[in-house]
């Protein structure tokens, strides 16, 4: 079995997919466990972890589940605690659990904004919150969060753009405050992948298109998102802290 995160403990926010196949959130602890970590998969809907557990023990890694709302203080607490009381430590939180708004700057309302806000930012401050003691306790761990291409590039999704470009910025604020703790934390801005999470009503056409977008013209999909948060949780990235990770096939750096 490879062996990349032995002996580590991992949490992984929104670690279910919301459509059949395999999103972000489902992959990265598929791929946690392949490298034998193991596993709390939380998702605010308890079926969905527990089909991504269900995946992980077919290929007899280590997982389970617990239901919880990462916008709420309380949950996220209690998520730590599971960990803890179920594995005995915290080595890597993997913060996955983002949602999308299509709306330019005109149609946006408050209301989308605040919840945009709510899911895709403040979740984040919050598990870390929780979990930064667990980490100090371990000696030191990975914090990762999921932002996105829309965080560093013009994009028409204005509460989306803006709470991944806040996601950005709460990485390298963290950072900076929890090196001397050895605690890394990074973020990972994927591209256009193809994951349940876009899938919904998008066309054959439009699906073309955004392979087509990037330099390497090559779908993406969770399983590359999920191999650059295996990276950022091993030690293998013990000098790394504060950085985007860009998984996008060039996307972002092309003039095309
Ligand atoms: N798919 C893409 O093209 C793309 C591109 C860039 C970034 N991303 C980012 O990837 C991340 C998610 O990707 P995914 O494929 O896993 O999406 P997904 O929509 O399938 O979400 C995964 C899970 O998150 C759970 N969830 C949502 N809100 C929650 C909450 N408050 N508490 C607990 N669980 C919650 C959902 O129930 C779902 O099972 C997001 O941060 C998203 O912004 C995706």
């Amino acid at each position: 079995m490879p062996d990349r995160l032995k002996g580590k403990v991992a949490i992984v926010t929104g670690a279910g997919s919301r459509g059949p196949g395999v999103g972000n959130g489902k992959a990265a602890p598929a791929l946690f466990a392949r490298e034998a970590a193991r596993v709390l998969c939380v998702d605010q809907f308890l079926e969905r972890a527990e089909e991504t557990c269900a995946l992980i023990r077919a290929e007899k890694g280590e997982a389970s589940s617990l239901q919880a709302d990462v916008t709420r203080a309380a949950d996220c607490e209690r998520v730590v605690r599971t960990v803890i009381e179920r594995y005995g430590r915290l080595d890597v939180l993997h913060n996955n659990v983002g949602i999308e708004s299509r709306k330019t700057l005109m149609e946006t309302t408050e209301e989308e904004w605040d919840r945009v806000m709510a899911v895709d930012v403040k979740s984040m401050l919050l598990t870390s919150q929780a979990a930064v003691p667990r980490l100090r306790e371990a000696g030191g761990g990975a914090i990762i969060n999921v932002s996105s291409v829309a965080g560093i590039r013009a994009h028409g999704r204005t509460a989306y753009a803006a709470a991944k470009a806040g996601v950005i910025g709460l990485t390298i604020s963290m950072a900076g405050q929890l090196a001397q703790d050895r605690i890394r934390v990074n973020a990972i801005a994927p591209g256009f992948v193809y994951t349940p999470m876009v899938a919904e009503g998008m066309s054959a056409e439009l699906r073309e298109r955004r392979r087509l977008a990037a330099p390497i013209q090559d779908e993406g999909t969770g399983w590359d998102v999920g191999w650059a948060a295996v990276y950022l949780a091993s030690d293998e990235a013990r000098w790394v802290t504060g950085q985007v990770l860009v998984v996008d096939g060039g996307l972002s750096i092309s003039t095309g």
